[in-house]
């Protein structure tokens, strides 16, 4: 149990984080040379004014028509993206293991908030879980992928809690936080995960579309 330990606290972690950064580098080349090949035209109607003025309608809650439609879904996700991204970068146990090993470190979250904040990712997965299973017309879009990435994004904050708040068995808590924190790293680049980096291109896509060249809202 030792030896994993080891291999899931170091060289994993250097292998997640090259995966994951090759990973993103590789796909963003691959799809922009995909987009010279099959729709060259965008590069000459990107608008980097209308890319930026469709992005802050999107990142802003309840700036655009469809999340005015659907309030529930658009609160959650916000609150749940917010805890998502904060957490892992602000966890004491994540900045402290930063800093012992490289030094430096960065302010972080009181231990309290962030085990608020790590409920509220666990229990946004299992909303997600739930809409997906009942309403028909997302069930009937959903794929198998699709609940295995909930299970995959889940599974660091609730092993991370499990592990912080020492229950019985957290040594291989522990051990499973490691990998699948590894694991949801390196699945980012290959799946719908992706959107983290796509966001700003597609928003800026249909933006620069739908301002610079039909004269419309795209929000
Ligand atoms: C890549 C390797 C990672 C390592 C080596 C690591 C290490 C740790 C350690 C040592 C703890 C404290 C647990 C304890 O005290 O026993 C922890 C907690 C935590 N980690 Fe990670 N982690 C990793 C990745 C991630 C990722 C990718 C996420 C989420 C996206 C994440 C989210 C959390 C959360 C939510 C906690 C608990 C915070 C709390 O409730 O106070 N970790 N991590
Ligand atoms: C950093 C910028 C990010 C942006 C702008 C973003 C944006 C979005 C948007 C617009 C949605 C769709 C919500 C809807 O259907 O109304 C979504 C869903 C989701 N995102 Fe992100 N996201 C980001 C990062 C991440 C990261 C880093 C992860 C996980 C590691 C993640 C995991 C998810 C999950 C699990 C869902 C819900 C999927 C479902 O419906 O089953 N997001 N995100």
């Amino acid at each position: 149990m030792h030896a994993i330990y080891e291999l899931a606290g170091g060289f994993l972690v250097w292998a997640a984080l090259v995966i994951f950064a090759g990973g993103t580098v590789i796909r963003m080349a691959w799809l922009a040379a995909t987009a010279r090949k099959k729709d060259a035209a965008v590069f000459h109607y990107f608008s980097f004014y209308y890319a930026l003025r469709s992005i802050l309608h999107w990142i802003v809650p309840f700036a655009s028509r469809n999340m005015r439609l659907h309030p529930v879904m658009t609160a959650v996700t916000f609150i749940f993206h917010l805890c998502l991204i904060i957490t892992p970068i602000f966890a004491a146990a994540h900045v402290i293991l930063i800093a012992e090993s490289w030094g430096g470190g960065w302010w972080y979250l009181p231990d309290a908030a962030a085990d608020i904040m790590t409920l509220t990712v666990i229990l946004g997965c299992v909303f997600f879980l739930i809409r997906r299973i009942s309403k028909k017309d997302v069930r009937y879009l959903s794929t198998a992928g699709d609940y295995i990435l909930l299970v995959i994004v889940a599974a660091p904050f609730l092993s991370g809690y499990w592990s912080y708040h020492q229950w019985s068995g957290f040594e291989i808590a522990g051990i499973v936080h490691m990998l699948s924190g590894e694991l949801l790293l390196i699945c980012i680049p290959f799946t719908r995960l992706f959107h983290m980096i796509l966001f700003p291109f597609t928003r800026g896509y249909a933006g620069s579309e739908f301002g610079g060249m039909r004269s419309a809202r795209d929000w």
